[in-house]
């Protein structure tokens, strides 16, 4: 397997949001590559369904790595193997960076940056299972950024991770804050394997930013694609011609019905309008007075009703 992230731009997990509609929608308009919504080892190990079909996916997504979130390597090098025999994905990306207090508080997410022997144990172990490339995302610390957190990301790497994606954030900020490029270029200068960069990118100027200020080998981004799949391919045309095209309201909504259409094709229709209505909200974000709309877009129930409400907009813009 020869999947790398040098020089790409992909789309983050996103538990919750980076469903397979989005990331199919999210290739279509330029991620290089996608990672599904973090999965529990520990789930798949006890036979739960749900969790594994968090890893299904359409052949449109791909390159895409599926990401496993434990603290134990047993159940995480099962979760791998099993994974790489039907999924067969680019890579195994291990959740180090998750704040939640449901997943910090069991020892999972940004709790394994404060044990970097247990992490590098769980990457060890995930590579002996599976003989995909094994990457982990982290974030830049727990309460501050300091040279542990660069240790661990050396110890990362000397287990064998083949990448590292690092958002530059530390768990107490959450997803507040500015992320720390400093923080980021540090880590990336500390180690020889791909630094992939994270954090507030949404549009062409800052991903150039996040990669001049880093260094980094590529960047990911997450929230900036959200009722904006098209991201990726205005951030590749500003860094061909360092200029920003507009989309227009039309193109948008044209976008957001195609990516409720591969939700359907998914999920079914009904379970695919509640999960959009959030979708339909990020849609919306920076219309001027989509505050009327945000009711009928909380109670979407069909296609129908989605194509129905960018009528309304569209003809109440014009
Ligand atoms: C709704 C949501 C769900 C997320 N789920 C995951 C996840 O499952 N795994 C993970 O590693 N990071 C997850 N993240 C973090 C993102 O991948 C990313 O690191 C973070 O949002 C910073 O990038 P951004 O500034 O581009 O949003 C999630 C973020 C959001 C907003």
């Amino acid at each position: 397997m020869d999947f790398s992230p040098v020089g790409k731009i992909g789309l983050a997990p996103m538990a919750g949001a980076g469903d397979s509609g989005f990331r199919r929608i999210c290739r279509e308009f330029g991620a290089d590559y996608t990672v599904s919504e973090m999965i529990s080892a520990k789930a798949i190990q006890y036979g739960d369904t749900k969790s594994m079909t968090l890893a299904d996916h359409h052949p449109d997504e791909e390159p895409i790595l599926i990401q496993l979130f434990g603290h134990e390597p047993d159940p995480l090098a099962y979760a791998a193997e099993l994974i790489q025999k039907k999924y067969n994905p680019v890579g195994i990306d291990l959740n180090m960076g998750c704040p939640a207090p449901k997943i910090f508080n069991n020892g999972e997410g940004s709790a394994l940056l404060k044990d970097a022997e247990l992490a590098s144990k769980l990457v060890k172990s995930v590579k002996k299972a599976c003989c995909c490339p094994v990457s982990v995302k982290m974030r830049i610390g727990i309460h501050s950024f300091g040279a542990e957190t660069i240790e661990f990301a050396q110890k990362m790497e000397a287990a064998g991770a083949a990448f590292i994606t690092v958002h530059g954030r530390t768990r107490d900020q959450q997803y507040a804050g500015k992320a720390d490029y400093q923080a980021i270029k540090a880590i990336k200068e500390a180690l020889a394997i791909p630094v992939i960069a994270n954090g507030d990118v949404c549009d062409g100027p800052s991903a150039a930013r996040i990669l001049r200020e880093t260094g980094a080998d590529g960047l990911m981004l997450a929230r900036g694609a959200l009722g904006a799949p098209y991201v990726f391919s205005e951030i590749k045309s500003y860094f061909q011609n360092n200029k920003t095209n507009e989309i227009s309201l039309e193109k948008r909504f044209e976008i957001c019905l195609r990516q409720l259409s591969y939700m359907i094709e998914d999920k079914g229709e009904g379970k695919a309008c509640v999960e959009f209505r959030k979708h339909m909200l990020w849609y919306l974000k920076g219309i001027i007075g989509a505050a009327k709309y945000k009711a009928a877009a909380g109670h979407l129930s069909s296609y129908e009703d989605c194509k129905e409400l960018i009528g309304r907009i569209l003809e109440d813009k014009k």
